[in-house]
């Protein structure tokens, strides 16, 4: 056992990117499995696990423990001729991690470069971003089983990555905390993923094209990021609030009888992704202000705290666009983000 402090009362105003006007009852840290067992053994309940708090919503004050996730760390474990594992600690900052990786000349993360939250909490949303999810790099995870303490192995097919979707999501959702994660990533023959949007673009811009190295495509990706996405330190957000729909293509359609110009791509056959950007852009949403919330003007996935909302407006407004798009396009939108 080591000595853990648990905090009452404790606002979570700066420890989540929504900055929501928010408290929990309990609160701690821990930055070794030892003083995560120790939290898990004070036996307070409800109990969760909060990473960069880059992925969720309180709607309501927290009437258990929350504890934040502070294990660092990044160590090379294996050596292959061609590619590295290295293991990193779940309370890493996810942006750091790609930074360190870029600048030892490792491939494979590059194109999730500024993506906010912690290692630990990447695979639970599987997250990605311009062609490349953490499940293309994912090796395993080491996890602690909060209610008995014991330490679990998932390997990537124990995972069951699906887009923005795993099994930390669906049976293992709250059983478990991720401590660190084991990647592989290239050493010298990188597979670069420039296809999507406007990345190639960007490179021709910074004059990296049709060379790019590593550092170019995490540059180039950092730019448009930060063009169409609130940084968090001014306005409060959580990146995309929805997830891209799949749909069977009638559905797409019917729309485009409608909508001309209606966005959509393939993805397995007679079913399509439509951007849940466009639907909600469509349905008159984009750049629209609710009282301290709103719809983000460059980027209409994503919703937005003015500065002083609390959980319950941002959820009206986030029940109201869903009401919206299904009435117009009979399509439900789901969130990506975890609402507690
Ligand atoms: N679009 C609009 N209006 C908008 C926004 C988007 O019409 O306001 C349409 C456009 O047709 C655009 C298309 O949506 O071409 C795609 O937009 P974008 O490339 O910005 O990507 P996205 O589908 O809106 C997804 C991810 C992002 C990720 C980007 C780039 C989801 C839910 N979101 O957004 O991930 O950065 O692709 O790969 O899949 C996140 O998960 O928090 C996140 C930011």
């Amino acid at each position: 056992m080591v000595d853990v402090i648990i905090e009452e009362n404790k606002s979570l105003v700066g420890l989540q990117t929504f900055g929501l006007k928010a408290q929990t009852k309990y609160f701690g840290t821990f930055d070794s499995v030892q003083a995560l067992r120790s939290l898990i053994e004070k036996g307070i309940s409800p109990m969760m696990v909060l990473g960069g708090g880059s992925n969720i919503l309180f709607a309501h004050h927290y009437k258990g423990l929350i504890m934040q996730n502070l294990i660092k760390g990044i160590e090379v474990t294996k050596h292959f001729k061609q590619s590295v594992h290295v293991r990193t600690g779940g309370g890493h900052n996810w942006h750091d991690f790609v930074l360190w990786a870029v600048q030892s000349g490792y491939g494979g993360v590059e194109n999730l470069s500024l993506i906010p939250g912690t290692v630990g909490a990447s695979p639970i949303q599987n997250i990605g971003a311009y062609g490349v999810e953490v499940k293309d790099v994912f090796v395993s995870c080491e996890a602690i089983n909060l209610e008995t303490g014991k330490k679990r192995i998932f390997r990537k097919i124990d995972c069951q990555f699906g887009y923005r979707d795993s099994i930390f999501k669906r049976e293992a959702k709250g059983k478990y905390v991720i401590t660190s994660v084991t990647f592989t990533l290239t050493k010298f023959t990188h597979q670069l993923k420039t296809a999507y949007g406007d990345v190639v673009k960007q490179l021709e811009a910074k004059g990296a094209w049709p060379k790019p190295s590593i550092a170019d495509i995490s540059e180039a990706i950092q730019f448009i990021r930060k063009s169409k996405l609130p940084d968090p330190a001014q306005i409060g957000n959580c990146g995309s609030f929805f997830k891209n729909p799949e749909v069977p293509e009638e559905i797409y359609q019917k729309i485009k009888q409608r909508h001309e110009n209606a966005p959509c791509y393939p993805t397995t056959p007679g079913m399509v992704k439509v951007p849940a950007g466009w639907l909600i852009e469509s349905c008159g949403w984009k750049g629209k202000r609710v009282g301290n919330t709103g719809c983000y003007a460059k980027q209409a996935l994503v919703i937005v705290n003015y500065g002083d909302a609390e959980g319950a407006e941002v959820l009206q407004l986030v029940q109201d666009i869903i009401a919206s798009v299904q009435a117009e396009f009979g399509i439900k939108l789901e969130p990506e983000v975890q609402i507690v």
